[in-house]
């Protein structure tokens, strides 16, 4: 198996059009300063996909790019003109957190959990999603699940002790617990294998609306800043926190559509693992955070509720695409199912 390698993909805008040309040159200051004026930065095509790519850099080789654009100055300035938009318009989707809700962040965070605002995308995929809805919400988890639990990494260093040790209960379970096939982002892989999705990693960029690139961004954003760790650490709470029923319902929708253990054991597996994973996730991880470090204890809850709020939207694109009769990816999937 080889490293990860994307390829760019065709750009969107301005935005991607100036970044990619440069890409293709030697890292150096050709890369100058955008202007970025966004009305809608978590549905801008444009601004999406730079700010991807430009992230992309520190997951992932991409072909025929130097790898010294990693660090680049102007690379990092270009993207700190994408990131302060999109961090702003996240910031005005999420409530402060109220004095009270800082007295027990793990009472927080459930009380959160139980208001997620999003539609129940998996209760319909349970009972109603076609065959072809499926295989589009597989596609667009794919930007995310294959590289499942690498975001939430970056915490690791930034933690102290307590907090560190419950990230790597939750972390190590993740990875595969030593085994590179239990590894999560390889049972999705396996599921796509089986659903007759390419499983290769970055494979589906050119797919992925703005939307679905802006889940993978918030938590690359809040991973790359040490300044966010409080809310990356309340991301990964809110998402273990809401993952055990809604993948039981993934689960049951393929076995419903005919597909056998293999395509839905990655499923299966979260159904047992998160209902361990979101107590540790929740009271261990951030309440053990907001322990040590109060002053990030705010941060936290907003990592949550900005997670629930990002993953909402998302959730209306796709179900909001169907009911329309359109495809909910930039083009339609031509997939052979296996
Ligand atoms: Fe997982
Ligand atoms: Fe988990």
């Amino acid at each position: 198996m080889a490293g990860r390698l994307i390829e760019l993909p065709p750009p969107r805008g301005p935005l991607s059009e100036e970044l990619f040309a440069a890409l293709e040159g030697p890292p150096g200051p050709s890369l100058g300063l955008p202007a970025v004026a966004s009305p809608d930065p978590l549905g801008d095509e444009d601004l999406q996909l730079a700010l991807y790519v430009a992230y992309e850099l520190h997951y992932s080789g991409i072909a025929g790019v130097d790898e010294g654009w990693e660090w680049e100055p102007s690379l990092l300035a270009f993207r700190s003109k994408l990131e302060r938009p999109f961090e702003e318009a996240v910031a005005e989707l999420v409530p402060a957190a109220e004095g009270s809700e800082l007295e027990s962040v793990g009472a927080a965070l459930q009380a959160i959990v139980a208001e997620d605002p999003g539609p129940p995308l998996s209760r319909y995929m349970e009972t109603q999603g076609t065959l072809e809805q499926m295989l589009e919400q597989v596609v667009h988890r794919s930007a995310y699940q294959l590289k499942e639990a690498d975001p939430h990494s970056w915490a690791i260093p930034r933690l102290t002790p307590a907090p560190k040790a419950a990230l790597l209960e939750v972390q190590f379970d993740e990875y595969g617990g030593g085994s590179a096939e239990r590894m999560h982002s390889a049972l999705f892989a396996t599921t796509m294998e089986g659903l007759g999705l390419d499983p290769s990693y970055g494979r589906y960029l050119d797919r992925w609306p703005a939307i679905t690139l802006a889940t993978v961004n918030l938590v690359t954003l809040f991973g790359l800043h040490r300044r966010r760790r409080g809310a990356l650490v309340g991301h990964l709470a809110g998402f273990e926190m809401t993952s055990s029923i809604p993948n039981r319902r993934y689960g049951n929708a393929l076995r419903r559509l005919g597909f056998g253990p293999e395509v839905t054991h990655f499923y299966d597996e979260h159904v047992e693992a998160d209902a361990v994973h979101e107590n540790i996730a929740a009271w261990d991880l951030a309440g053990g955070l907001a322990a040590v470090e109060p002053e990030v204890a705010a941060d936290i809850l907003f990592g949550a509720r900005a997670l629930l709020q990002v993953e909402a939207r998302w959730a209306e694109h796709l179900l909001g695409a169907w009911e329309a009769g359109e495809t909910s990816l930039r083009s339609p999937l031509v997939a052979a199912v296996a």
